[in-house]
């Protein structure tokens, strides 16, 4: 009899025919890459695929303030912060987050995934409920199963489930409501402010939001999600990535300083793995220093997000209305999905299918998102190659004008106010 491991391998049959059609759009080798544009397999492509939303992996001083750490600190920690991996470049990064977030203390870990995973997994126990949207990442499900609390899911960014939900739950017991602060496939911004209405309803209950994609983005000086609602005070735990906005790697979570130091010393994800790589600490502080003193690269992050999403308006896409840099366009059906991405391929852009199971079967995207360096002439080019397939690929908005979402954020207003006023 067949070891039902290697049957269960043998029976994965979608990944090889995939390969076989032609259209696997997975692991792409990419020979190098200098944020808005990448090379693959000789030709210079525009990378309209990645979360680099500032641009600033391959910025100078985020590359020297690395090169710096590993002059003075090596290529890597070789231990758990815990024991023997810490250094004052981990310190100086989570007392200088605490002070951008306005919470009292934050824990960095070595990834945005290992945070989630870890920090839920430890904050709540056995006789704890997690409610949960249902559109949350991965890394929020993986906390989830990881503790022993019963998970609750509730309708996606639907705050009357929300409530519905909760109020079946005996008021003694502990609660945390988790979710995506920006959903990381559509760019949907979460209904904060009612949320945090939510939560105030009922006792023993905390928040925990993930802004993976809006540090950096949305708020004042990138200060996050919760900040553009003007809402940081009232979030009890910001959980948040460096491997998007912050050109880095790693994660965090922040929030009041006895949880933030039971976290430190409780959770096992955290004590027993290898520290964040001091230059990536490195960076992720030269970032943190950035987002405070150059103002100048949240505004190329609006303009470009705006010339794009003007250009999606003006060629009636179907995209899921966001505010943010992610413009997803709906395509629907996997396969059309696969074929449009191998187009753009062809037609210089590297851009990411969505598919079951991110996102309902029948409902696939293409996530394009938008970049500080991006170009004028980048965007043009998406746009006028866009044109040539919308009709093809049936991409025209057949539904209701798109209405954005009504939320608060900072940079997109304070980017069209300077846009009036020039
Ligand atoms: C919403 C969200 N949370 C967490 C993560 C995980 O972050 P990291 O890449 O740092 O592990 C991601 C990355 O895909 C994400 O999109």
């Amino acid at each position: 009899m067949t070891n039902p491991i290697l049957k269960r391998a043998e029976d994965f049959m979608e990944a090889r025919l995939l390969k076989k059609a032609g259209v696997y759009p997975f692991f792409r080798p990419m020979s190098s890459s200098e944020g808005a544009h990448v090379e693959f397999e000789g030709r210079e492509l525009i990378m309209i695929g990645s979360n680099n939303y500032l641009g600033l992996t391959n910025d100078i001083r985020v590359k020297k303030a690395g090169h710096d750490a590993i002059e003075r600190f090596g290529t890597g920690c070789t231990g758990s912060r815990f024991l023997n991996g810490n250094s004052v470049l981990h310190d100086q990064l989570e007392a200088e987050l605490s002070t951008f977030l306005g919470k009292e203390d934050t824990l960095v870990f070595a990834t945005g995934f290992m945070t989630n995973y870890a920090a839920i997994g430890t904050l709540v126990e056995e006789g704890d409920y997690i409610l949960s949207d249902n559109e949350n990442h991965a890394s929020i499900i993986a906390g989830c199963k990881a503790s022993l609390a019963q998970t609750i899911v509730y309708r996606h960014n639907d705050t009357t489930d929300l409530r519905a939900k909760l109020a079946l739950l005996p008021p003694g017991a502990a609660k945390l409501i988790v979710t995506d602060a920006v959903f990381s496939m559509t760019g949907e911004i979460a209904d904060l402010a009612d949320i945090v209405q939510v939560k105030k309803q009922f006792p023993n209950t905390f928040l925990l939001i993930d802004d993976a994609h809006g540090l950096g983005v949305l708020g004042k000086e990138g200060r996050g999600t919760a900040d553009s609602f003007g809402l940081a005070g009232e979030v009890d735990f910001i959980c948040a990535t460096f491997s998007k906005s912050f050109a880095s790697l790693g994660g965090f979570i922040a929030g009041d300083a006895t949880v933030i130091d039971y976290l430190r010393h409780k959770a096992r994800a955290f004590m027993f793995s290898a520290a964040l790589p001091p230059a990536s600490a490195a960076c992720a502080l030269k970032v943190l220093e950035l987002l405070q003193t150059d103002p100048q690269i949240l505004q190329r992050l609006w303009k470009s997000v705006h010339r794009a999403r003007e250009g999606y308006e003006a060629l009636a896409l179907s995209f899921v209305p966001s505010l943010t840099p992610i413009l997803s366009i709906r395509v629907g059906d996997e396969r059309k999905a696969l074929l449009l991405v191998k187009e753009l391929f062809a037609n210089g852009i590297f851009a990411t299918p969505v598919m079951y199971p991110a996102v309902p079967f029948g409902h696939a995207l293409i996530r394009t998102s938008y970049m500080a360096t991006h170009s004028k002439s980048d965007i043009d080019h998406v746009l006028s190659v866009l044109e040539t397939l919308k009709k093809p690929f049936d991409l025209e908005a057949n539904d209701l004008p798109h209405q954005l979402p009504q939320a608060h954020t900072y940079a997109f207003e304070e980017f069209q106010e300077a846009q009036n006023a020039n």
